[in-house]
């Protein structure tokens, strides 16, 4: 039987919910994200957040940070020191467009790897992330690089989202025009999303733990009819051909979901996640993984910050993470997953 490890293995750090761009797509901030409607200028302190790496050292955890976007916290630079000096690594996703001013203070300590978002040629990254951003976050790549010099770290990534606006761009063109000298790896990931059909199960499945309202897993809610237009022989022919130009290359690559046939991308987009070829009974995350939001409440759950087990303001992380309430928390994954996992990134990846 599955026990907990006795902290984390894996801390993800919603340092802030702030962030200065609007991506369409986004959970967060896009169209329909939580804190498009429910506002978002929480922030972890940063004397709690060094408190908890001193707690967590023991476990030698790794880390994630999570945001909006993580280049705009204050004492960043402490963090990644914090993490460091308590051997523990760090890897983080940025939108880039602060990385070129950034790059310098992130030398000291640097991540393990840092996933620089990109969803497509100029052009269609800038639609749906924002007007100027593929320029900026190009820059902060290539400034990056120059500053790490022959030094390993920060290994860069490249992670893009697919969605209905920008599919037809995901091309081994686009990945070739990236500066792939720089680049370790590519995370090429389809937008999460969960039917209606799936949020209303959730809210029923979250019920017994006392939670009425759930605006971070409402977020993802979409239905399968946005993404009709997706041709996904041709999507799949593509994410081939890209998979080939980074084996020649180098490059480590990770699809979400990870067989990229027509079939298998259909079932996703259709909805019918039953039919994925990487569809999943189980996961162990809840027994490995803790999740701080930027408002100080634990979960287990990359993103669906709706059911809390805890608050680190009120106890300690080892407190929460062996409460009665985590136990129950794990109990009910031990029969089986939730109604919106498939909208998780674990599911596709862990
Ligand atoms: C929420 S952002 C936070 C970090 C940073 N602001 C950034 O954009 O990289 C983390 C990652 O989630 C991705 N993302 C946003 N909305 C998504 C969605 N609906 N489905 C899948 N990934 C999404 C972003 O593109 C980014 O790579
Ligand atoms: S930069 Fe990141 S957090 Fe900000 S809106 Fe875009 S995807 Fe969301
Ligand atoms: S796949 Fe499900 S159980 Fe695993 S971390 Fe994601 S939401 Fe949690």
């Amino acid at each position: 039987m599955l026990r907990p490890t006795p902290l984390p293995s894996l801390i993800v750090l919603q340092l802030l919910e702030r962030c200065n761009l609007r991506c369409a797509m986004c959970y967060e901030w896009g169209e329909r994200g939580t804190y498009a409607s429910i506002g978002g200028r929480r922030q972890l302190k940063l004397d709690r957040v060094l408190a908890l790496i001193e707690e967590a050292a023991p476990q030698r955890p790794r880390y994630e940070f999570f945001g909006g976007e993580p280049l705009l916290y204050r004492g960043l630079d402490r963090v990644l020191e914090a993490i460091a000096s308590r051997g523990s690594e760090v890897s983080f996703s940025t939108n880039g467009w602060r990385l070129a001013a950034a790059a310098p203070g992130l030398l000291p300590h640097p991540p393990r790897r840092l996933w620089v978002s990109i969803d497509g040629p100029p052009g269609i990254n800038d639609a749906q992330r924002g007007a100027g951003v593929y320029a900026r976050a190009l820059a902060g790549i290539e400034r990056l690089a120059a500053l790490r010099g022959a030094a390993a770290r920060p290994e860069i990534g490249v992670t893009t989202i697919v969605t209905a606006a920008n599919w037809h761009a995901i091309t081994p063109a686009y990945v070739a025009n990236l500066p792939l000298d720089h680049v370790a790896a590519l995370s090429i990931e389809l937008c999460c999303y969960a039917t209606p059909a799936q949020l209303a199960s959730y809210r029923a499945e979250l019920r017994p733990f006392g939670v009425t309202a759930t605006p971070y897993a409402d977020a993802y809610g979409q239905s399968p009819a946005d993404f009709a237009a997706v041709d996904c022989a041709q999507l799949a022919a593509a994410l081939v051909a890209i998979g080939e130009l980074c084996a020649a290359r180098g490059i480590e690559l990770n699809l979400q979901p990870r067989r990229p046939t027509a079939r298998n991308l259909g079932a996703y987009f259709s909805g019918d996640f039953a039919a994925l070829d990487d569809a999943r009974a189980r996961c162990a995350m809840p027994w490995v993984a803790a999740e701080i939001s930027a408002a100080g409440e634990v979960s287990t759950c990359h993103s669906f910050y709706d059911a809390s087990l805890g608050n680190i303001y009120r106890n300690s992380l080892r407190e929460i993470w062996h409460d009665e309430r985590a136990q129950q928390w794990r109990a009910r994954l031990r029969e089986g997953l939730l109604s919106i996992c498939t909208a998780c990134c674990r599911y596709h990846s862990a």
